[in-house]
């Protein structure tokens, strides 16, 4: 198992260059099952997450070339068997992708329920209405989702409620399908678009990615292309925080400032100066932090993802701020780990009460999540002493090369290795 050990006090000052956007990222890479020739992906973050989508493709026949560490070239003509092992589709919620991608291209997917971070129930209701629609039928077999359609013909699917990962499924499900296909209440997030940009890239009918309403008219064939992924907007907001929180000052290349309006906009509110430029924005602060309210949104709202690290950053606010986070069942998991190093925060059920206090101190704490150990390592770095963050195999999930950005920016962050007694639990 490894460590993070982090000696905090420090204010982040420099340069760092953003990554490839997870999130979108999982979804092309599942997204080549439907090309019909062979694709190159650029600006792919490395990340673990990644490596288990690739993984599963090479298990299911694909022919994989990594170019370089962020550049991949897929061929997927030579998939035969729609079918996903279970021990990497239990590891994480991207696995759901090839539900849609499979079933687009075979008019069959079997896909083991899909794993993730634990922010409470995680249905994947929406995601079969969205198949059943296109006249695909399903069932659970030994656990996993078994879904068939003789044909998949175009037709309206509504949404009962904004979610990315049946809106990307959705798309999958219908690029290939026979007619126009209108989804509706579909989710608007920058990595949606992305997915669509992708796709139409290949020779796909994809209109209004990026609105509520998305209309696909499908194709028989899509070709080959090199498409480089979206910059990822967690990871840039994640770093924009850790900059206010250690009052540093830094600027953080190749984002898309648009997609960081609402992390921006929240910055601004509490007292952090936030300098936008073309390609970059650069953090710092003069003055005190003040306390807000933040409600987390689909996109374009403040996004739950950011959450855990925004939360954070309010710890060191003066005053008392609230904080809504009810996209997921149960995404204040890491508060207790807050508390070890000294937060005031008090929780109940989605909504967190947070007393900003002078500063916190460092502990050892563990990562609960992906996001909630980036959280933690923010903490760290703000905290005065030492912090010891354990289960960071969840933040490999999606920040690529964390302990050396930070390292370039001048933390005191080092990556130890400890024996293997399995994931540190929460205390109870
Ligand atoms: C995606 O998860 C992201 N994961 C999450 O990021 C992100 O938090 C979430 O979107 C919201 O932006 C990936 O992209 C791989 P949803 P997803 O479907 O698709 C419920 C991270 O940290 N729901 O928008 O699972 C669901 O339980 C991860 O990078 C149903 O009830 O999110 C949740 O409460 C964490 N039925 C809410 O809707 C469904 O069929 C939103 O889920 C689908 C979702």
């Amino acid at each position: 198992m490894e460590k993070f050990i982090i000696r905090g006090g420090k204010p982040l000052e420099g340069e760092v260059s953003i990554s490839g956007a997870k999130n979108a990222a999982v979804a092309l890479v599942a997204a080549t099952i439907l090309c019909d020739e062979p694709c190159i992906l650029e600006n792919v973050p490395e990340i673990s997450d990644i490596t288990k989508c690739v993984k599963i493709l090479k298990e299911m026949g694909a022919d994989i070339k990594i170019i370089n560490r962020n550049t991949i070239r897929f061929d997927t003509r030579n998939i035969r068997e729609p079918v996903v092992p279970y021990e990497l589709a239990i590891t994480m919620r991207a696995s759901s992708y090839f539900l849609g991608t499979l079933l687009g291209r075979f008019h069959e997917a079997y896909v083991p329920m899909p794993g993730g971070c634990d922010l409470g129930d995680r249905p994947i209701d929406q995601h079969l209405k969205a198949f059943r629609s296109l006249g695909a039928t399903d069932e659970i077999i030994n656990g996993a989702n078994h879904v068939t359609a003789k044909r998949l013909i175009g037709s309206q699917i509504y949404f009962d409620f904004i979610t990315v990962g049946a809106t990307i499924n959705a798309i999958c499900a219908a690029v290939k399908a026979e007619g126009l296909t209108i989804i509706e209440n579909c989710a608007k997030e920058p990595h949606i678009v992305d997915l669509a940009n992708f796709l139409n890239s290949m020779g796909a009918d994809i209109r209004g990615a990026g609105t509520d309403v998305i209309k696909i008219r499908g194709v028989d064939h899509l070709h080959g292309v090199t498409y480089a992924t979206i910059p990822d907007q967690i990871e840039a907001g994640t770093y924009m925080v850790a900059a206010a929180a250690t009052r540093g000052n830094v600027l953080i290349k190749n984002v898309i400032p648009k997609h960081l309006e609402s992390i921006t906009a929240k910055l601004r509110k509490v007292g952090v100066t936030v300098e936008e430029f073309d390609e970059s924005v650069r953090v710092s602060v003069d003055g005190p932090m003040v306390k807000t309210s933040l409600k987390t949104q689909p996109h374009p709202g403040f996004p739950t993802d950011m959450q855990p690290q925004f939360s954070t950053l309010l710890t060191l606010a003066e005053g008392t701020s609230i904080v809504t986070d009810d996209i997921f069942d149960n995404r204040f998991r890491y508060v207790g780990e807050l508390r070890k190093m000294g937060a005031d925060i008090s929780v109940d059920g989605k909504v967190a009460v947070i007393q900003g206090v002078g500063g916190l101190k460092g502990a050892p704490v563990i990562a609960t999540d992906l996001r909630a150990g980036a959280a933690m390592v923010i903490a760290g770095l703000a905290a005065q002493g030492t912090t010891e963050i354990d289960n960071i195999f969840y933040i490999e999930r999606g920040y690529e090369n964390i302990d050396e950005k930070l390292r370039g920016l001048g933390a005191d962050i080092r990556r130890v290795y400890t024996e293997d007694k399995g994931a540190a639990k929460l205390s109870s």
